[in-house]
């Protein structure tokens, strides 16, 4: 097992990546130092606290090639950053070392519409590439809750999903081409405009979702198709959460529409976005569960046609009642309760807590929650349950019904031992869309065997032999001191 130690950011390297950028591109501060340190895991969830040594603002690739040939060279470690909106810590740096965030990096490129794709910089933030797309007529998919302010170059890392994967796919299935700066400071191109693909191994799949241990993103071409002109959203409240999500599979199997979006809420999501955003949602009083369902097309009597038999379907099926957002301003309500859901969890809850990112095959999730219920109910928790039932991934925010004890830590993870096998038991995976990161790397061999953890350690050193790009993350093999 290899031995990695890292040399501290002296003031002669302070000096030395100065001179490499210019002084207004690396800073010290400590108050900043302290802000790029973290993501949006509470600090709680870690036994220490970790902050970088310093920070660098890279604005061209050059740049970020620079400072990994030099880091690369002393032994530096190194943390890529995007907007630091993730839920693992895989912006967290676990060695201190260099934060390198690419905020500056923020440049729509190019809108192609003739080969129907984008190319960015890693520092645009999710929602103007949506926007610039719409601007030519055309959609790009990724849409994940946090998307008005995650970086594309974060949401690559993850390989964030939201949701409309049911439909396109998480992050990845909209990449295209990577340029990647990698850990020796070479510079190369994986993938490009083109649809297909073969000259050798895929590496665009292998950076996707490799959460900054493999090199360094810092330009992407993204996938666009087509805008659907007309979207519908349906809310539906139905009395209990079995009912809601055995309707799913249904939807799709029997009434043959594939939705843009299959959204799960429980009561609790729903009473806690209404106080957070201080805005009653439409709900009926029986409801235990909520799907919000969206739908799209391009022709006004097909889509009513749809949206009518989903509506049908859904009451046929137990659905308390239906209520269709078919205008921008009633899509946009309902679509703020949910993207809203973890911050209004944050805003009510105490910061202890585990925050589950589990996927199982959609047709388990009825077992799934059974399961979790008696689970939580057992170790006096309550979970506030939602997430993307459509495609299986559910987001299971756990904390103390009674106050939070001391020995909290533990006994979420007593939890969680007895909770990833059942997830594992139905055919499932830890996480869908958050990340292994800081956060679930002591989980993570429960779900992939020794020769898979052995190849993920081959595979990293081959991309970075000094283990200098974000090092503590997905499978560690060293401590931090
Ligand atoms: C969501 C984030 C937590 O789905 O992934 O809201
Ligand atoms: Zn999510």
């Amino acid at each position: 097992m290899a031995d990695f130690a890292y040399s501290p950011v002296t003031p002669e390297v302070v000096e030395e990546l100065r001179a490499l950028l210019s002084p207004g591109q690396v800073t010290t501060d400590e108050e900043k130092r302290a802000a790029y340190s973290r993501d949006e895991v509470a600090s709680c969830a870690w036994d220490r606290p970790y902050l970088a040594e310093v920070l660098v603002f890279p604005e061209r690739t050059a740049q970020v090639s620079a400072v990994l040939r030099f880091a690369d060279e002393r032994r530096i470690s190194v943390t890529p950053r995007g907007a630091g909106t993730g839920l693992s810590g895989g912006a967290v740096p676990v060695f201190g070392g260099i934060v390198l965030s690419l905020e500056r990096m923020n440049a729509i490129l190019e809108v192609d519409v003739d080969n129907l794709c984008i190319t960015v910089e890693p520092g645009v933030v999710t929602s103007e590439i949506t926007r610039a797309a719409a601007a030519a007529g055309l959609l790009y998919a990724g849409d994940p809750c946090s998307g008005d302010a995650s970086f594309i170059g974060g949401n690559i890392a993850e390989n964030a999903g939201g949701n409309k994967v049911i439909k396109y796919g998480s992050t990845g299935a909209s990449v295209l081409g990577l340029e990647v700066v990698l850990a020796d400071g070479s510079v190369t191109w994986f993938g490009g405009k083109q649809r297909k693909d073969v000259t050798g191994y895929d590496f665009v799949r292998l950076l996707v979702g490799s959460e900054g241990t493999l090199g360094v993103v810092t330009k992407a071409i993204l996938k666009l198709v087509p805008l659907p002109e007309r979207v519908v959203d349906l809310l539906v409240p139905f009395p209990d959460a079995a009912s809601a999500v055995a309707v799913v599979p249904r939807i799709m199997r029997e009434g043959g529409i594939l939705p843009s979006s299959v959204e799960f809420m429980d009561a609790l999501s729903v009473q806690l976005a209404e106080r957070f955003l201080n805005r009653p949602v439409p709900h009926s009083d029986r409801a235990g569960a909520y799907l919000l369902i969206q739908i799209e097309g391009n022709d006004r009597d097909a889509l009513a046609d749809d949206y009518e038999r989903i509506g049908r379907f859904c009451l046929e099926h137990g659905a308390l009642e239906v209520f269709v957002a078919d205008n921008r301003t009633m899509r946009d309500r309902l679509w703020k309760v949910r993207k809203n859901l973890t911050e209004a969890a944050w805003a009510f809850f105490p910061p202890e807590y585990a925050d589950e990112d589990i996927v199982v095959p959609t047709s388990a999730i009825p077992e799934f929650l059974d399961r979790l219920g008696e689970i939580c109910a057992r170790h006096g928790t309550v979970s506030q349950t939602m997430g993307h039932v459509g495609d299986g991934n559910l987001h299971a925010t756990i904390f103390f019904s009674g106050g939070t004890p001391p020995d909290w830590k533990q006994r979420l993870a007593a939890l969680q031992r007895e909770l990833y096998p059942i997830v594992k038991a139905l055919g499932g995976t830890l996480t869908g869309e958050h990340g292994v990161g800081l956060k679930r790397r002591e989980d993570v061999s429960l779900f992939l065997d020794e020769a898979q953890m052995a190849l993920i350690r081959r595979v990293k050193l081959a991309f970075d032999p000094n283990n200098i790009l974000n090092p503590g993350k997905i499978v560690p093999w060293t401590s931090p001191p």
